[in-house]
């Protein structure tokens, strides 16, 4: 095996690759979870194999989003009660769950050994999933940044809320300086229609194109739909519910933006580099 080789083989970049995909804001409340879960529920749709990690502890829980509650989260791996597979649940056909929290962070606190045996499960998942979304918590605390910055597409939601726009620029400008992150796909939500999104887009874009050296890809919007806002209070998926609904086939369109993006070589990415980020072993 040539080096090369043995590095594709080790960060899991054979053909089975999965997509690492992390869903952020600079602002709380502008989708992400409805964007994460609803997207989810769109590649399973494809016949993709979805694997979500809930990085966040808002008020609505992807968890709470596919009506079930978790008996286990990645708490119970921290603690040494559970291995990965006994946390995974399946939340919908094709759909798997990490219930991970704030445990998520504690990954790194773990021993050597216990981060090489997690990180061996995870090896052995590898082929398992076609794409990993990770719903994270808003903001730019280092924990936020560090799961985005493992992850191999970032993308970030943003309303046309000022403080929304002021927290996005925020949010990739440090992204940006601490991680070297240079693409950025963005999520324009809560807009009135495909022109409106796209003039958010673009708000957002010259500023970041005038004061930083990055790259802003419009992934496409969502607009408010009170079909979706109805359906999150009663804990379901617009998706599911209302497939025929504005803000559902908005955010299938989504996920068919990513088709354009298959990864050229590139080490980050990969589940398995995704993880080595995540327990800090990298
Ligand atoms: N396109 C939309 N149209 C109408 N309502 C929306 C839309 N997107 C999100 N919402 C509503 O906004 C609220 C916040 O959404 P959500 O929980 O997905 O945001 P979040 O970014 O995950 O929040 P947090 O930062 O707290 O985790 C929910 O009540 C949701 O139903
Ligand atoms: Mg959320």
């Amino acid at each position: 095996m040539s080096q090369f080789e043995t590095f594709q083989h080790r960060h899991g970049m054979g053909s089975a690759r999965t997509k690492v995909i992390s869903v952020t804001s600079g602002k709380g409340g502008v989708g992400k979870t409805s964007i994460v879960s609803n997207m989810a529920l769109s590649f399973a749709r494809e016949g993709k194999r979805v694997l979500i990690l809930d990085g966040d502890l808002g008020m609505a829980n992807v968890d709470i989003m596919f009506g079930i509650r978790p008996e286990r989260t990645i708490h119970d791996i921290v603690s040494g009660e559970a291995s990965l597979a006994e946390v995974l649940v399946e939340v919908s056909k094709n759909i798997t769950l990490i219930p991970g929290g704030s445990g998520v962070f504690d990954l790194q606190s773990l021993s050597v050994f216990q981060k090489q045996a997690l990180l061996d499960q995870v090896s052995a998942l590898g082929s398992q999933y076609d794409v990993m979304l990770i719903d994270t918590a808003p903001g730019i605390a280092d924990n936020v940044l560090y799961l985005n910055s493992a992850a191999q597409h970032i993308c970030v939601v943003v309303t046309p809320e000022p403080a929304s726009i002021t927290d996005s620029y925020a949010l990739i400008k440090v992204l940006n300086q601490r991680y070297r992150e240079t693409r950025f796909s963005i999520i324009c939500n809560e807009v009135k229609d495909e022109a409106d999104g796209q003039a958010l887009f673009e708000r957002l874009d010259s500023v970041a194109r005038k004061f930083l050296y990055v790259s802003l890809d419009y992934l496409g919007s969502v607009p408010t739909d009170p079909v979706l806002r109805q359906a999150t209070r009663q804990q379901q998926l617009v998706g599911k519910s209302h497939p025929e609904a504005a803000s559902a086939r908005a955010i299938s369109k989504l996920a068919q933006g990513f088709k354009g993006y298959e990864p050229q070589v590139e080490c980050k990415g990969s589940l398995q580099f995704f993880w080595e980020q995540l327990v800090g072993l990298a």
